[in-house]
């Protein structure tokens, strides 16, 4: 069971005072931070219909009720502990897991870990804006539902760096707080995250595509030999399923209006008349979103990502499912641009955990792409959209460097700086979408133009459910 104090928590906080003080010490900074980088203009104001946990369990886990946001009860919560766990891969496969971090791989984990909580509260500062644009209650409350939750992956991972590192873990958390989303001297770690998200076109494709790296990161996490990572990581997974959900039915209801729309505007086809979102306007922030989330897996050929599965830190998404653990001789095909042409060469599969992730993800992500697509069929729409090549618009790794159009076709800087427009959003598209959004939409059951109302509400309420309520 979770208890009821001042930090929520199913690790028996209580029974260790020293952590608990140290977590007590960080929590005002916590909220100095949320009350600071948070959602503008609904700290003090608002109550929000959001999702708590109360226990871990299936059924415990999802307590839906009204707050306000900063008082929101974030707290520690570990999946249940799997009986006689097992190191599932690399080069300690068979033995037991660890329940302390061992002095060889400290670095390497507080790395990792460091990595993953950056992205946490840097996805809540891309979004602080978008409260001021929503386009409709329902959509506002998944907003505040998604940052909660990533301010809690921020609390799981500052847990595990003040219990298991140190000094060094706290010096670590406190600068969780001082770095910044595109701020130039102290930016986020990653790259995707330091992309300032101002309309809920990006939003959504950040929820579907980012988030998703999330997911994907997440699941190589939770196979960790260390116990409590493993542990921590499997619970977030569970909420970071409803953010690629705000994400997919985002966009999927989008299309669905701009589909309705598309008939309404006739053989001109001109959506935009018409105030809606049209399809390459979506293409294109498909394709930066999925390219950036991309870079988030890292180079293709990586020593360090050999290191973190020999050690057995960080494993493959649904390791078992993989028929051989240690994978120490055998090879993946991989693609290399050498001298403008594609040139396959085999790689010590160790070498290529990051694109054997990859590869998972980009799966993931076509399936989605799939059910979007759907929506066009059915109205009777030739247009499709596609996840771009690999090679498109990267940042990190093999192809970072070159160009590429979205169909991996090699092209010179001059082509690109002529073309990256019909492939990426423009100043004018952004123009555009501020432009639709400039008013948000506060009203209980109203929906901005642009967007289709969802099928269902929130824990069986309806649609027209006033979530967020102003006080009184
Ligand atoms: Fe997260
Ligand atoms: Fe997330």
């Amino acid at each position: 069971m979770i208890s009821a104090e001042k930090i929520p928590n199913n690790v028996n906080l209580s029974g260790n005072k020293r952590l608990q003080r140290a977590l007590e010490h960080w929590q005002p900074k916590y909220i100095q931070w949320w009350r600071d980088m948070g959602p503008q203009g609904f700290q003090d104001y608002h109550q929000v219909y959001v999702r708590t946990a109360i226990s871990v369990d299936p059924e415990g886990w999802a307590h839906f009720e009204y707050v306000k946001l900063p008082e929101y009860r974030w707290g520690i919560f570990l999946a249940d502990p799997v009986h006689d766990r097992r190191i599932g891969f690399g080069d300690f496969l068979g033995q037991p897991v660890w329940q302390e971090v061992p002095g060889e791989f400290r670095n390497q984990l507080r790395r990792l870990i460091v990595t993953q909580g950056d992205t946490e509260p840097a996805s809540v500062e891309q979004q602080r804006l978008l409260g001021q644009r929503c386009p409709s209650l329902y959509d506002l409350r998944n907003l505040f539902q998604v940052n909660v939750e990533e301010g809690r992956h921020l609390w799981a991972m500052v847990y595990l760096l003040h219990s298991y590192f140190g000094r060094d873990g706290r010096d670590e958390a406190e600068e969780l707080l001082e770095r910044q989303s595109g701020n130039r001297d102290k930016p986020r770690i990653l790259e995707a995250f330091n992309e300032p998200i101002d309309n809920w076109l990006d939003f959504f494709m950040f929820t579907m595509f980012t988030d998703r790296d999330g997911k994907s990161q997440l699941m190589s996490l939770s196979e960790s030999s260390l116990d409590p990572l493993s542990r921590t990581t499997r619970f977030m997974l569970t909420e970071e399923a409803h953010h690629m959900f705000v994400g997919e039915t985002g966009i999927a209801r989008i299309l669905e209006r701009t589909c309705q729309l598309m008939k309404e505007a006739g053989f001109s086809g001109d959506v935009r008349k018409l105030g809606g979102i049209d399809i390459p306007t979506i293409q294109k922030h498909l394709n930066l979103w999925f390219s950036l989330s991309l870079d988030l897996h890292g180079s293709e050929v990586s020593s360090n990502a050999a290191s973190y599965f020999a050690n057995g830190l960080k494993g493959r998404a649904k390791e078992d499912t993989f028929d051989e653990h240690v994978v120490k001789d055998s090879y993946y095909s991989m693609e290399f641009f050498e001298g403008g042409k594609p040139v396959t060469k085999e790689i010590l599969m160790r070498n290529a955990m990051n694109e054997v992730l990859r590869d998972w993800y980009v799966g993931d992500c076509a399936a989605g792409v799939v059910r979007w697509n759907r929506i066009l069929e059915q109205h009777g729409f030739s247009e499709r959209l596609r996840l771009p090549d690999r090679k498109f618009h990267r940042g990190i790794g093999m192809y970072a460097g070159f160009h590429f159009d979205p169909n991996g076709v090699p092209l010179t800087s001059e082509q690109w700086e002529q073309r990256k427009h019909e492939w990426l959003p423009s100043t004018a598209d952004a123009e555009y979408l501020l432009s639709i959004m400039a008013e948000p939409i506060y009203e209980p059951g109203k929906f901005a133009n642009y967007i289709a109302p969802p099928r269902r509400g929130i824990n069986q309420l309806p649609i027209d459910f006033q979530y967020v309520r102003t006080e009184q």
